[in-house]
């Protein structure tokens, strides 16, 4: 199964794997072996049939996760600093947003620079209401390299992202949620819970389906391929699937579909 390692502790219960970065004394801040490590995590998940969806949270009641590690970059030249985003972007950022399952982002405090840019990669976001977040890369003289200048404005709109990273200015999970930030907010205790609802309900839902809607929303955001028609395309693919035949018998004889995502 999916092995815990030295920043990441992963769990699975119900279908679900639940990942929690665990370096609180740092605010669950993202050094290279974190990434190294969630990026192992998903890649293992992947082939995982029974998982249907992922959980990411971080450990302790303060930070989801406060940003890149800044102590580990701080002498990093240009090509370094190059690197760091584009390995980033790579293993977890673009990782998760095409993810073949539903991942799903639980902050539950701070999500910050990489924590913001982690928590938007997701598919979706619930946030505790003590969460707090923004992308304060200016106030060290950078920008958002984990697609953070990409993503804010895909999510609550040029205008406010302009403002967000100009000013690094924090935002409550209220506002987040006004903003389309977040899709729930719930007190901290509740949070996990609010994520198991949803992940209960995709969960008996058909996974190829699923993976494929991913791959089409994607689609939309992509400038190189054109979004509807690669929904017809895949539209017309879904009618050669076991879940589609299952799906449909199901429906007509009137009980739960038994999906095997395949
Ligand atoms: N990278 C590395 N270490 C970090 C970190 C980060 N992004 N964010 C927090 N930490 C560390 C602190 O250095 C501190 O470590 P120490 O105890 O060894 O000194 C520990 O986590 C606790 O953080 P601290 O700053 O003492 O907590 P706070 O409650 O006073 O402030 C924040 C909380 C989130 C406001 C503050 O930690 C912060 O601004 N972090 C950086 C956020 C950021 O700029 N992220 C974008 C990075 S590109």
């Amino acid at each position: 199964m999916v092995a815990t390692s030295e920043y990441i502790l992963c769990e699975v219960s119900n279908g679900v794997l639940v990942i929690t970065i665990n370096r609180p004394d740092k605010l669950n801040s993202l050094n290279k072996q974190t990434i190294e490590e969630l990026h192992e995590a998903l890649r293992e998940a992947e082939h995982h049939n029974e998982i249907r969806a992922v959980i990411i949270t971080g450990a302790g009641q303060k930070a989801f996760v406060a940003g890149a590690d800044i102590a580990e970059f701080a002498d990093y030249s240009i090509e370094q600093g190059k690197q760091l985003s584009a390995t980033g972007h790579f293993k977890i950022f673009n990782f998760i947003e095409n993810y073949s399952k539903p991942v799903i982002a639980a902050v539950n405090g701070f999500a910050l620079g990489g924590g913001l840019e982690l928590a938007m990669a997701c598919h979706i976001r619930v946030m505790s209401d003590n969460a707090k977040v923004g992308l304060p890369e200016v106030s060290l003289g950078v920008i958002p390299g984990y697609g953070g200048t990409q993503r804010l404005a895909q999510l609550v709109g040029k205008g406010k992202a302009f403002e967000m990273i100009v000013t690094a200015d924090m935002i409550n999970a209220q506002d987040a949620l006004q903003w389309g930030l977040a899709n729930y907010v719930t007190t901290q205790v509740e949070l996990l819970n609010k994520c198991f609802d949803i992940t209960n309900k995709i969960s008996s839902k058909s996974p190829t389906a699923i993976k494929t809607a991913i791959k089409v929303i994607n689609a939309g955001y992509n400038s190189k391929v054109n979004g509807f028609e690669t929904e017809i395309e895949e539209f017309g693919k879904a009618f050669g699937t076991k879940d589609f035949k299952e799906g449909v018998s199901a429906f007509l004889e009137k009980r739960n579909a038994d999906f095997k995502g395949e």
